[in-house]
């Protein structure tokens, strides 16, 4: 980070389970290329995670899975901040002071609580409750100017906006207002299984999401399997969601728009489409599988980096939150 008046870049994955093909195309596949014009963190948080009761194990193990994930998308420890979020105690300690500047209700009005609630009837939390408290500090701990994201988490970017503005206006200049940066394409990837809700990677039918660590022939499948309509052409339209969502898919993972996808499938059905977009994913993702496989093979120097990144990430909260501390009140005895 050896630019010091480059603008900052936060953002953060859950460690739930593998990536979705949804999770690359609407965020982590951003990730590495804003290296190249602002200080960018990335974390795995899985603080967050375990508002949804996770196995012990399993969180660990695809905790390390995400790391290697991200540096395997091309995320440069050298360059940027890469570390797992429960290493940063100030995440929680921050998240604690912008929570008893947060209203019940803007907490009651989140789109994901009400879904996540309606799904997990019976583990209700506090923690999922107040889980857009703890994405605020995660922003507002590094002063991001920006918070790459995909559509479904817009709305707790505002909230730690107005969270930001709140604090600033009750204790002074403070935090820097974040902004989320969502892309025109791809923000919201689709279920291959109903493509009018979001690919999920807690979907309990695995045909519906594509894991960015599924094997090609697996991957294949999924598409073959891809619910369509009964048109039969590669058109984008309203009325066609499962089309238009291959078409985003392809788009994005060719680089072609869709006047030149549609002039490619005239004529052919969906099976040629379905099997060139599942091609296309698994071009895009072989060799960043093969390059996460290395890494998740040498866990010192994987632990290495996360431990780099931590104290990095460290020394830069831990000025925030004293700042915050001294505004609200708190003695400080040096
Ligand atoms: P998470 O772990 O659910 O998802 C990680 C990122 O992937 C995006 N995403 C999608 N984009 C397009 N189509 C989809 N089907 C799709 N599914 C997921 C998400 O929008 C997200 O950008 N609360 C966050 C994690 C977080 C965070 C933060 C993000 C915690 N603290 C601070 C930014 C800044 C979450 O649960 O993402």
């Amino acid at each position: 980070m050896a630019d010091t008046t480059a603008k900052r870049v936060f953002s953060g994955i859950q460690p739930s389970g593998t990536f979705t093909l949804g999770n690359y195309v609407g965020a982590v596949r951003h990730w590495a290329p804003l290296q190249q014009q602002y200080d960018c963190l990335y974390s795995v948080v899985d603080l967050h995670a375990i508002t949804v009761r996770q196995e012990p194990a399993l969180l660990r193990r695809a905790t390390y899975e995400a790391a290697a994930l991200l540096l395997a998308t091309g995320i440069n420890p050298d360059k940027s901040i890469i570390f797992i979020q429960s290493h940063v105690p100030q995440h929680a300690e921050l998240a604690w002071v912008l929570a008893c500047n947060t209203m019940f209700g803007e907490l009651s009005r989140m789109t994901q609580f009400k879904d996540k609630s309606k799904k997990h009837v019976e583990n209700i939390n506090g923690g999922l409750f107040t889980y857009p408290v703890l994405m605020a500090a995660d922003i507002l701990l590094y002063n991001a100017d920006y918070v790459p994201v995909g559509a479904d988490q817009k709305q707790h970017v505002e909230l730690s906006r107005d969270v930001a503005q709140r604090f600033n206006n009750a204790y002074s200049d403070t935090f820097v207002v974040p902004a989320p940066l969502i892309s025109e394409q791809g923000a919201k990837v689709l279920s291959l299984q109903d493509p009018t809700a979001k690919m999920s990677k807690s979907d309990s039918n695995e045909n519906a999401y594509v894991s960015m660590t599924d094997a090609p022939e697996v991957i294949m499948r999924k598409f073959k399997r891809a619910v369509t309509d009964s048109e039969g052409t590669v058109r984008r339209a309203e009325d066609k969601p499962g089309v238009s969502n291959l078409m985003t898919i392809y788009g994005i993972m060719t680089g072609k728009d869709d006047a030149a996808i549609e002039k490619e499938f005239a004529g052919l059905g969906y099976g040629a489409f379905k099997e060139a977009v599942g091609q296309s994913v698994v071009d895009v993702f072989s060799p960043i599988n093969a390059e996460y496989t290395r890494i998740l093979n040498d866990k010192p120097a994987l632990e290495r980096i996360l431990k780099q990144g931590a104290e990095r990430a460290q020394a830069m909260a831990g000025r925030t939150l004293g700042k915050v501390y001294k505004k609200v009140g708190f003695v400080q005895i040096k």
